[in-house]
């Protein structure tokens, strides 16, 4: 089985400073741990300083968002080739906050993806539904159609090149997680969706848990079958929370 993938988005905070003293509490830590994946998202402008600290380590680099386009005339655009310059493995596409604050479609967010994977970045897809959808009982068909806008532009093995995250939006920056239960039926939804595709790329393909993830919560929903880590926001910038929740995604030895 592959290894659980914890990702800690930065998305707007962090200063030169407080990073480097993140980074110096968090580096050696995470060094001791077996057998997870772990990568930090901050903003674009801190990913030198971020590539410089975390060069020695496991810890892998990714970016919020990128543009669809390689290079061109895009003011205040960031491309995909540029984050590989600076050492990005990852990059989210389709945050809820890319899709709700800034109008990012199911359409342009697939194109995103293909541009991350072009580039020899591994995509995160970010989909979920928000409290008013999940009260009309249309979540499964709100994440059907997140993803299928990918399938349809690139197909499934693409769609398994990247990894994928279910954020419900409500369980955003709340404070308010899914339950266990809650998250498992989605995430269970998801790898049986893929599998009507392609069951083999159903099983590799990794599915993150983002939403209020914290450290006394991460154990119980990295336990569930289908949750193969965890998209953390708040908790990843600080330092104990983050830490507990790597530690959450080490293999259990019972
Ligand atoms: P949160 O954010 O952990 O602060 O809820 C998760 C995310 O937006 O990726």
């Amino acid at each position: 089985m592959a290894n659980k993938l914890v990702i800690g988005n930065w998305k707007m905070n962090g200063s030169r400073k407080s990073n480097a003293e993140l980074l110096s509490k968090i580096l050696a830590p995470l060094e001791r741990l077996e057998s997870v994946d772990v990568a930090i998202c901050p903003p674009f402008i801190y990913l030198e300083q971020l590539a410089n600290l975390v060069v020695q380590s496991s810890i892998q680099l990714g970016a919020q968002d990128l543009n669809q386009a390689e290079h061109g005339a895009f003011t205040g655009e960031i491309s995909g080739a540029m984050l590989r310059d600076f050492g990005c493995h990852y990059v989210l596409v389709g945050h809820s906050e890319r899709r709700s604050l800034y109008g990012e479609g199911n359409d342009l967010v697939a194109t995103k993806f293909q541009a991350a994977l072009r580039s020899g970045l591994t995509p995160v897809l970010c989909v979920g539904e928000t409290l008013e959808q999940r009260r009309k009982g249309v979540t499964l068909e709100v994440v059907n159609k997140q993803l299928q806008a990918v399938l349809d532009l690139l197909g499934v093995n693409q769609l398994g090149g990247g990894v994928l995250a279910y954020e419900p939006v409500w369980a955003i920056g709340t404070g308010e997680t899914a339950t266990p239960e809650q998250a498992q039926e989605v995430h269970r939804h998801i790898r049986q969706y893929i599998a009507e595709n392609n069951s083999e790329v159903a099983r590799t393909t990794r599915i993150l848990y983002g939403g209020s993830v914290k450290g006394d919560n991460a154990a119980e929903l990295f336990a569930q079958p289908d949750i193969d880590g965890g998209l953390v926001g708040g908790a990843s910038l600080d330092v104990h929370s983050f830490l507990s929740i790597c530690k959450a995604g080490q293999p259990r030895h019972t």
